[in-house]
């Protein structure tokens, strides 16, 4: 079991445990992290669990499909290493990994 440290915009953090297979928005939804909405329940429609992956742990999120990244397209917190949190699969791999999460969702 391993976990995943998401990083509120005001540098709060929450640490929270890994259920392998469930997307990182609703891991941090069923968790109570603040800041990620998931308006359309991980539809990849809405843009609305926009997070940024920190660092070298981007590798281990995958690749964005092109329906993400049009919507990513349009978040005006973007940044390189951006991804939509209901996109990402859950893993053991990520145990420690470091999710920051923008000021606003769109
Ligand atoms: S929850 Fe809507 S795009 Fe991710």
């Amino acid at each position: 079991m391993g976990s995943i440290t998401f990083v509120e915009h005001d540098g709060t953090e929450h640490t929270v445990e890994i259920e392998p297979g469930k997307s990182l928005m609703q891991t941090a939804k069923d968790n109570g992290v603040p800041g990620i909405d998931g308006d359309c329940g991980g539809e990849c429609a809405c843009g609305t669990c926009h997070v940024i992956i920190a660092g070298d742990w981007i590798k281990a999120t995958g690749v964005a499909s092109d329906g993400e990244l049009q919507l990513l397209d349009m978040t005006p917190e973007r940044a390189d290493t951006s991804r939509l949190a209901c996109q990402i699969s859950t893993t053991e791999a990520m145990n420690g990994m470091v999710v920051r999460l923008p000021e606003f969702q769109m």
